[in-house]
């Protein structure tokens, strides 16, 4: 088998689920799950965590299709509401939850009847500009979702464009708008995202919403004691399948963009954008080969990338390569760092693993959570894709 894996530690998931709540012990915390988990596998993660969580939040009905089917019965809100009339015949027959940010859909679901009412998150553009009504319009919006038979449980939502930022005027600004439709109208309230689950508690209302921290990347600009104690749950492994040594000048790769400016040694690594690691990683990004840090040395090719291992000696074929989380000496890469040698950000990289690498999900057993020891464990694995 080409020896390449997405190792996925849903102890860690669990870990930083558990840290989003603890962040908001007054709140319910939805799990953001959209995006097949961010590229971690939806259903496997909605299981580790349905013990937990209270709510899964996804992209499309489709998507709550596939943990419905997969046996979970969790409440399931769909972040976008409903992109057809006749969706709202499943998101009643499945109890899934619906944000209505339009006109049309607000038509739709009071020309609806469900056979039991249905909850809604109402949408408030605050600032965002992308999703939501406009504030002037929220009053008489909530008034008409409040008085429907169709509708359940009522929640006013928006959502934050930089509350990941150290300059927190924009932010403000937005909590400010909903604060003051909130007051009006008694409405509970889901604003928070990962850096205001992190960062601002004042954000923090009936449901967070909670999704990059989950997966062990910090959304933060600043790093806080809290995101510091986040933890990888994916590891993108790799081994070495050739190594050579070159001469001072001579290049690597397509267009030679690489050049040894010593006697170098290149070991060829079996990953690739084929894989959905990033084409624009320049070189100098970091990489664990046996757990020590070597450098990216050459553009990145379909299946194979090339790294500098000159300073490591014991680099050999079949030497273990992290592209970003643990390695097996419990060293970590973080993949927030490797995003910023690809000039993107940790979510483009997660949710660009591409199907061919194979999802390898491991946890502790009974046992070995009884007799915990942090060092990382290979029990208890299961392949997936
Ligand atoms: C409406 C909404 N809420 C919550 C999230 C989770 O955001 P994050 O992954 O930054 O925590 C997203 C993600 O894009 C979103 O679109």
């Amino acid at each position: 088998m080409r020896p390449l894996v997405a190792r996925i530690d849903l102890d860690a998931l669990r870990h930083n689920y558990q840290l989003a709540v603890r962040c908001a012990p007054q709140s319910r915390a939805v799990a953001v799950i959209k995006a097949d988990a961010y590229g971690h596998g939806a259903l496997a993660c909605a299981k580790a965590l349905s013990a937990h969580a209270q709510a899964f939040a996804v992209a499309s009905l489709e998507e709550a299709l596939v943990l419905r089917r997969g046996g979970i019965d969790t409440p399931i809100v769909l972040l976008e509401g409903i992109f057809s009339v006749d969706e709202l015949a499943l998101v009643d027959a499945q109890r899934l939850w619906m944000a209505v940010h339009s006109r049309w859909q607000l038509d739709a679901l009071l020309a609806f009847t469900p056979e039991m009412p249905i909850p809604v998150w109402l949408k408030v553009d605050s600032g965002m500009h992308r999703l939501g009504f406009a504030p002037a319009e929220i009053d008489a919006v909530w008034r008409a979702l409040s008085a429907a038979s169709q509708v359940g449980e009522l929640h006013l939502m928006s959502h934050f464009a930089t509350a990941d930022a150290t300059d927190n005027g924009y932010y403000a600004h937005q909590l400010g708008v909903v604060r003051k439709l909130a007051r009006r109208l008694d409405a509970p309230l889901s604003l928070a995202n990962s850096p205001a689950t992190l960062a601002h508690p004042d954000a923090h209302g009936a449901f967070n919403r909670p999704g990059i921290m989950l997966y062990g990347s910090d959304p933060l600009e600043q790093a806080s004691a809290a995101s510091r104690a986040l933890e990888p749950v994916m590891t993108l492994r790799a081994e070495i399948i050739a190594l050579r040594d070159i001469e001072p000048g001579e290049p690597v790769g397509y267009g030679g963009r690489f050049r040894a400016a010593r006697r170098s040694r290149i070991a060829v690594v079996a990953a690739g954008y084929g894989d959905g690691y990033d084409r624009h990683a320049a070189d100098g990004t970091p990489v664990l080969v046996n757990g020590r840090r070597a450098t990216l040395a050459g553009k990145v090719s379909m299946d194979m990338l090339t790294v500098d291992v000159s300073d490591i000696s014991e680099a050999r074929i079949g030497s273990e390569v992290v592209l970003w989380g643990r390695a097996e000496n419990g060293a970590v890469l973080s993949i927030d760092e490797v995003a910023r040698h690809c000039d993107t950000i940790s979510y483009t990289l997660l949710t660009g693993v591409l199907p061919r690498v194979p999802r390898c999900y491991h946890e502790l057993t009974h046992h070995e959570r009884a007799h915990h020891d942090p060092t990382p464990t290979h029990h208890g694995e299961r392949h997936q894709g």
